[in-house]
């Protein structure tokens, strides 16, 4: 096992872990103009938009019809990194320039309900607002019966589905010269400003006879509706745009018959992404797409509303399975990272006993060496050599400890096995002794032979007194009580025993073998 095994090991772990996290995720920042009803429906169908592609990363803002806050957010956006944007400008003129320049900059763009003013835009979803204008003027002029005055409030001015629907309507109304259109620009696609608007033209003209209301979406009817209403005039008709399906919406309100008609204008947020995906896969994709809108009356409202409601059962079942499913992917996850840590710990773990288990073996081997070494010489008895007269301090006693210089390795084995040559046949040759020649304390004389040999010196001086007896028995025809006083043992029987312990055959057994 090489060394460098352990990073290595920890390094594809820490790869494994942030593969699970890496899977890219497409940012889209989503730029609502407004706050309402219809947005939040769509904001809720681009949300949901996720669970189909998890790889959909959405950030929604809202610039609650301000076109400076708009601009703001968009450039919020960009300076965030976003992959492609998605915008419904507030108003055409104003929001060109930062659109433009998001898509000059790369990023994809993609607009949807309201207009830029500039032709700089990956594509654009959205109804044809124009055509839907033309189509609620027609039909307002029909249950007119041609005649009659009809009050028109107009979205917000600047953004593109006020001017194409005020152009829809006031072109289809051409047809009806029975018919006189007031139209109020006041409107801002809020409830109040449709109130506004109607307050004021009551306001400028106070007998004036109205049959029909047209709001350019159905919050403008019903604020004026409301004002009507207190001003006492409840005979008059009202039709929006939106026809929204939820709580509060259009369809509701031409249910209960507080509107006598409305269009759909589609929210469509599941679309409206999958068109996002498909730029940014690369896929081939439909630059304008042109959603359809219908009128809906006292005559159809009941279905489409049923409809809606089937729709929504089945959008809850699949987010109550779908937060099933996050659950179980959570824990999931949870038991990976568990499992990986597991995986990881155990790893190292076994790196570290193997490399213990290769140090102390290598540790163990070269002990072995060491004492084969010293026990080499050992078979025969040594002088040891005399300190010339120069080399002895001239008042040492005769067995006080010399001062020795701190001794290299090599250099105290050297002096160790040359002590056990020489005096390993003396009984009284102990470990004191050992150290007084050698010039160290007993723990210390302890300690080096420790380390290097593995062995105490206790040991060591037995193991020679064997190897020495070992020898002799091999070599010479000497009692074996001879022998064993020769290596150093005052006591036949004990030289006996060790000799037993050592080579696990008595010497006498020892000698008949050889
Ligand atoms: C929603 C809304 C709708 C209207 C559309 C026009 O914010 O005001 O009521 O039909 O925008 O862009």
């Amino acid at each position: 096992m090489k060394n460098h095994l352990i990073p290595l090991l920890l390094l594809a772990a820490l790869l494994c872990v942030s593969c699970q996290s890496s899977e890219k995720k497409w940012r889209i920042g989503i730029s609502q103009c407004s706050e309402d009803i219809w947005r939040y429906k769509q904001n809720y169908e681009l949300q949901l938009s996720q669970y189909a592609d998890p790889r959909i990363d959405i950030s929604i803002l809202s610039a609650d019809d301000n076109d400076e806050r708009q601009i703001e957010q968009i450039r919020q956006f960009l300076h965030e990194g976003i992959d492609l944007l998605i915008v419904a400008p507030n108003k055409a003129a104003t929001l060109s320039e930062v659109i433009d320049s998001a898509y000059d900059s790369g990023v994809p763009v993609v607009l949807f309900d309201r207009k830029t003013n500039s032709d700089k835009y990956s594509a654009f979803m959205g109804a044809d607002n124009y055509a839907l204008g033309s189509m609620m003027g027609a039909y307002i002029a029909k249950q007119m019966q041609a005649t009659g005055t009809l009050v028109e409030i107009t979205g917000l001015k600047g953004s593109s589905p006020a001017i194409e629907r005020h152009r829809g309507f006031m072109d289809a109304l051409q047809a009806f010269p029975g018919i006189r259109v007031i139209s109020s620009e006041l409107g801002d696609w809020t409830e109040e400003s449709g109130e506004i608007a109607m307050q004021q033209i009551l306001d400028e003209l106070p007998g004036l006879e109205i049959d029909c209301v047209f709001g350019h979406n159905d919050r403008l009817a019903l604020g004026a509706r409301r004002v009507l209403m207190s001003a006492g005039k409840t005979d008059i008709h009202y039709y929006g745009v939106d026809a929204l399906p939820t709580a509060g919406g259009g369809m509701e309100c031409v249910q209960q018959g507080i509107l006598e008609a409305s269009c759909i204008y589609p929210t469509r947020g599941l679309q409206l992404m999958k068109l996002a995906t498909d730029i940014l896969d690369g896929k081939p994709y439909e630059r304008i797409t042109t959603l359809t809108s219908t009128i809906v009356n006292r005559r159809n409202v009941d279905i489409l509303l049923a409809q809606y409601q089937e729709q929504q059962r089945v959008s809850n079942e699949l987010e109550r399975a779908k937060s099933k499913i996050d659950e179980y992917f959570l824990q999931l996850n949870q038991q990976r990272k568990i499992i990986l840590a597991f995986i990881i710990v155990t790893v190292i773990i076994i790196t570290l006993v193997v490399l213990a288990y290769r140090f102390y073996a290598a540790k163990l081997h070269l002990n072995e060496e060491m004492v084969k070494e010293i026990l080499a010489g050992v078979t025969v008895a040594k002088e040891e050599p005399k300190p010339s007269e120069s080399e002895a301090a001239p008042d040492t006693p005769p067995h006080a400890p010399a001062l020795q210089p701190e001794l290299t390795e090599s250099s105290f084995l050297d002096r160790f096995r040359t002590l056990l040559q020489s005096h390993l046949h003396e009984p009284d040759f102990n470990v004191e002794r050992m150290g007084e020649e050698i010039g160290m304390s007993r723990v210390q004389l302890y300690r080096k032979v420790k380390t290097l040999t593995g062995q105490t010196p206790v040991e060591l001086l037995r193991k020679a007194r064997l190897t020495r007896a070992l020898h002799l028995l091999q070599t010479t025809d000497r009692s074996i009580s001879e022998i064993g006083y020769e290596v150093g043992f005052s006591a036949p029987s004990y030289f006996a025993k060790c000799f037993k312990d050592e080579y696990g055959k008595s010497p006498g057994e020892m000698r008949n073998e050889s």
